[in-house]
C-alpha cells in the first residue's frame, strides 16, 4: 500500500487538490483557475479570490478523488498549505482540510507553500527540462543533498539552500518586488495586460534586449526588510520596474497618443534579459559557493523562456524545471511536500491556523 496524501492548496487565485502517491507518483492534480476572474482587475483581489475558493473547494477535492480512483480509506493523510498566503484564501483550504482529517480521522499536515514549489521536484512527469528527468533520479538517490531552489513567482523570490529534508537556509530574497510581479507591473506599464510573465515573453520575441540598460541593484543589509545574512544573494526589482516608467513617460504613454511611439518590445525584451541575468548571475555563484548536486526552479516565472535557456547554458545539467503544470500552484507539489514532512513525523492538530507570513528556513 502506497502512503496516500490528499493535498489541498489555496494560498492565492488557484482553488487545487491533488492525490499524491509517496511523494512521487501524481494519481490526480485538479486545479480550478480564477484567472479569468481576476483578470478584469489586472491582479489578484483577494475578497472575491476566497469567495471563489469557497464555491470551487467541495468539487475541486471530489474531483481530485474521483480522478484518483481514490477511497476516502486509502488515504494516509491530509496535506494543506497553511501559508504563505492570502488569508482569506488560505482559510478556505486548512478549515477544509480539518473537516476532512476530522471526519474521516486522518492526519492532518500543514505545509509552506514554498516548501511545496520545492518538492514539486520530486513529482514523476513528462514534459520538463531534458534534465528534470536525470535531477529526478538523483533526488529520489540515498544523498541528494546539498540543493539550491530558486522559487520565483507572483509572490515570491526565495534563494534557499537545502541539506536535508525539511532542513531549509535562506540565503538570499527580495526586498521589495517579487520576480513575477515586477514582470505584471512592467506589462501593465507597457499596457500588455495581465499575468505580465507571458505578455512580456511575447513581446520581447521581436524586441532588442540590449537597447535600454538596467543596473544591477544594490541591496543594502540595513534594509530592515533583509532576512538573509548577507546581501550577496538578495534581489530587488522595483528599481527596474521605476526605470520602465520613467522610459514610457519620456516616449509619452503606453497607448501611443504622443509623438513618439513607446518602443514596447525593445523595453520589455532589456527588462526581460535585466531580470534574468540577475537571477541567473546570483543562483549560478550560490550553487558554486555552496557546492550544490543539483538546482531546482520553481514558481510561475520559471516558465520564462529566456530564463530557462540561460540557467541551462550557465548551469548545465545540474539544472531542473518540472513541466509548466507543476512550476505554477498545483496541489500535486503540496502532496510531495506532505509526504516527506509526514515521513519525518510532522503532524497537526485540529488547532492548525493559517500563517499568511509564514517563511521558509
Ligand atoms: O507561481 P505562480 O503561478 O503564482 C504565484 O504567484 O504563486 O506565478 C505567477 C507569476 C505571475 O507574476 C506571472 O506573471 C509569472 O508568474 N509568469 C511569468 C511567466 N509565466 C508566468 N513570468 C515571466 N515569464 C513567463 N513566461
Ligand atoms: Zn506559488
Amino acid at each position: 500500500m502506497p502512503t496516500r496524501i490528499l493535498a489541498i492548496e489555496t494560498s492565492c487565485d488557484e482553488t487545487a487538490a491533488a492525490v499524491v502517491d509517496d511523494g512521487r507518483f501524481i494519481r490526480a492534480n485538479v486545479i480550478a483557475s480564477q484567472a479569468d476572474l481576476h483578470r478584469r482587475y489586472g491582479g489578484v483581489f483577494p475578497e472575491m479570490a476566497s469567495r471563489a475558493h469557497v464555491e470551487a473547494i467541495a468539487p475541486v477535492i471530489d474531483a481530485a478523488m474521483t480522478e484518483a480512483q481514490a477511497s476516502w480509506d486509502s488515504l494516509s493523510a491530509v496535506a494543506v498549505t497553511k501559508g504563505p498566503g492570502l488569508p482569506g484564501s488560505l482559510v478556505v483550504g486548512v478549515n477544509a482540510a480539518k473537516g476532512i482529517c476530522l471526519a474521516r480521522d486522518l492526519p492532518l499536515i500543514g505545509v509552506n507553500h514554498l516548501e511545496g514549489h520545492i518538492y514539486a521536484h520530486w513529482l514523476e512527469a513528462d514534459g520538463g527540462s531534458e534534465t528534470a528527468s536525470l535531477v529526478r533520479q538523483l533526488l529520489h538517490s540515498e544523498s541528494p543533498f546539498p540543493l539550491l531552489a530558486l522559487i520565483v513567482s507572483g509572490g515570491h523570490t526565495e534563494l534557499v539552500l537545502m541539506r536535508g529534508h525539511g532542513q531549509y537556509r535562506l540565503l538570499g530574497h527580495t526586498v521589495d518586488d517579487a520576480a513575477g510581479e515586477a514582470f505584471d507591473k512592467v506589462a501593465r506599464l507597457l499596457n500588455l495586460g495581465y499575468p505580465g510573465g507571458p505578455a512580456i515573453q511575447k513581446a520581447a520575441e521581436f524586441g532588442n534586449p540590449q537597447r535600454f540598460k538596467f543596473s544591477p541593484p544594490r541591496v543594502s543589509l540595513e534594509a530592515k526588510t533583509v532576512r538573509a545574512t548577507s546581501n550577496e544573494y538578495m534581489f530587488s526589482f522595483s528599481g527596474a520596474k521605476t526605470h520602465v516608467l520613467r522610459l514610457t513617460q519620456d516616449y509619452g504613454d503606453a497607448n501611443g497618443n504622443r509623438a513618439d511611439p513607446v518602443p514596447v518590445s525593445d523595453i520589455a525584451a532589456s527588462f526581460q534579459e535585466a531580470v534574468t541575468d540577475w537571477l541567473v548571475e546570483k543562483t549560478a555563484r550560490a550553487a558554486e559557493a555552496f557546492g550544490v548536486k543539483a538546482v531546482l526552479v520553481g514558481g510561475g516565472v520559471s516558465a520564462n523562456k529566456r530564463l530557462r535557456a540561460k540557467m541551462s547554458a550557465r548551469l548545465g545539467a545540474t539544472v531542473s524545471f518540472p513541466p509548466l503544470a507543476l512550476c505554477t500552484d498545483n496541489a500535486a507539489m503540496i502532496g510531495a511536500a506532505g509526504y516527506y514532512a509526514f515521513a519525518r513525523g510532522v503532524r497537526d492538530d485540529l488547532t492548525l491556523d493559517v500563517e499568511p507570513d509564514l517563511k521558509l528556513g
